[in-house]
């Protein structure tokens, strides 16, 4: 019991700290499963693009300095092969982007939208920067030509490109650690501060891991096309050893994945860990096992069988990949739940407050407070009389101004016409209100002889 005791505090104390605020109250524009799908897909998608034009820029970078400094012009012309990949991958990696951030405002408005404000000026340079990485990109590659004399002022304007992709992701990996974390919500002071939330640098080397395995992988099939003329483009570069290469870095990037993967489980906040998403987790690692033999075989074996296995070695990565993807959103649901419960909850009671207000100022007749203060008289008035008599105006009977004015302060005669009335008018006559007692009678007659 103590332990439950001390659980449960510990719980009060999470949620004390823990900003909830009511959600907006409207439901979802498609099921909830299918967003989460789409959410999941469209993500994964977006990512391998943003991986391979992240690793393409990176290699390209990489084989034209070597170029440079081994003087061999091949390199060079690599280097040109790849760069115009990635401008098209650049394109395709925001085009795809557009689904997720769509998806994921949907289905975690609140989160996300809080995640942004809090990193707000990092968040919105965001645009700027890959304005400015894209605009560099596309610079590098049109001046190959131009530039060729000046190889390292070509090679500073895709090293900059590349610094701006090193650190464009880490924006986005704090937004994200931030939003599935909402008791740290009153503790970060912006951008700097949420890059020190533990899980936001192990994540980074994972993706720059996952950025280089995916374009090596690439890189190779892109060579490897029977459509391309490899022979007609490079003069001393083998095919095979291109081969080897983008397979070596594939291998050692995924390699290094069995060391930082660990790492980036163990720093995840555990709230959001479950046996479900580790099983998800360690299901997707374990594919990538055969995938990394198979490549291990391919680089030592005949030269003649190279890339026989790549169809399987991407179809095992592939599904690596889809595994990663799903367990990363399992993390995110998990982290979140008992959060988007009490939100569900606070929502509610505001709704139902709203309600509330709504009703009781569409009807202030039926206001309680105001019965209250009716004097005696009032209420036999209102029960047995309305009908027929208003304060000021004639209806069915004369007016009770007109009545007070009749009998002054004659009450025991207004008593005598109420409980037996005469015949004064024309039109219908009164009924006697025979249904009142004494009192009821001498409080009615009190009242009227107040109006004036
Ligand atoms: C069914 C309709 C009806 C109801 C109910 C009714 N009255 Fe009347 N009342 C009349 C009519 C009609 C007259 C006019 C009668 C006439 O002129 O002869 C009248 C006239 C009166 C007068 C004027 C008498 C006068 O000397 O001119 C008073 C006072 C009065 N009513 C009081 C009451 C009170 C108090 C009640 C409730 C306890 C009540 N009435 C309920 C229809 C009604």
């Amino acid at each position: 019991m103590n332990i439950l005791a001390n659980i449960f505090s510990a719980c009060l104390l999470l949620v004390q700290q823990t900003p909830v605020p009511k959600d907006l109250p409207l439901p979802l524009p498609l099921p909830e499963e299918l967003l989460v799908v789409l959410l999941v897909v469209s993500f994964l998608v977006h990512i391998l693009f943003v991986n391979l034009m992240f690793g393409g820029a990176l290699l390209t970078l990489f084989f034209e300095a070597l170029g440079y400094v081994k003087k061999n012009e091949d390199y060079d012309k690599l280097s040109l092969e790849i760069a115009k990949t990635t401008t098209v991958n650049k394109s395709m990696a925001v085009v795809m982007g557009v689904a997720p951030l769509l998806t994921i405002n949907t289905l975690y408005t609140l989160y996300f939208y809080t995640a942004n404000a809090l990193t707000g000026l990092m968040w919105i340079m965001i645009i700027p920067l890959v304005i400015v990485a894209f605009l560099l990109l596309y610079a590098h590659k049109y001046t190959y030509e131009a530039l060729r004399h000046n190889k390292p002022l070509h090679l500073a304007i895709l090293a900059l490109a590349v610094g701006l992709f090193l650190f464009i992701p880490l924006i986005f990996l704090t937004n994200i650690n931030l939003m599935i974390q909402p008791d740290k919500w009153l503790m970060v002071k912006g951008f700097v501060s949420a890059l020190g939330l533990p899980n936001v640098w192990p994540r980074y080397f994972h993706f720059i891991m996952a950025s280089l395995g995916v374009t090596g992988l690439f890189l190779f099939w892109w060579f490897s096309r029977r459509a391309y003329d490899f022979e007609g483009t490079f003069n001393t570069l083998k095919l095979y050893d291109l081969k080897k290469r983008f397979y070596s870095i594939t291998f050692g990037a995924s390699v290094a994945q069995f060391l930082i993967g660990p790492i980036v489980l163990l720093t995840l906040p555990e709230k959001g860990l479950s046996w479900h998403m580790i099983l998800v987790i360690v299901t997707g690692a374990s594919i990538s096992i055969p995938a990394l033999v198979y490549i291990w075989k391919e680089i030592n074996g005949e030269p003649a069988k190279i890339g026989r296995r790549f169809p399987w070695i991407a179809t095992c990565l592939s599904f690596t990949v889809i595994f990663m993807g799903y367990g990363r959103h399992l993390y995110r649901a998990t982290s979140l739940e008992t959060h988007q419960k009490l939100v569900k909850q606070k929502t509610e009671e505001y709704r139902l407050a709203v309600e509330e207000a709504r009703k009781e100022a569409l009807s202030p007749q039926k206001d309680t407070t105001q019965v209250a203060v009716l004097s005696p008289g009032q209420v036999v008035y209102e029960n047995n009389c309305k009908a027929c008599h208003a304060l000021d105006q004639t209806l069915v009977g004369p007016s009770f101004k007109e009545a007070a004015a009749i009998y002054k302060n004659d009450k025991a005669s207004l008593m005598a016409w109420i409980k037996k009335p005469g015949k004064k008018r024309e039109g219908a006559a009164m009924p006697a209100q025979t249904q009142l007692n004494e009192k009821e009678l001498g409080d009615v007659a009190d009242w009227i002889l107040t109006l004036k």
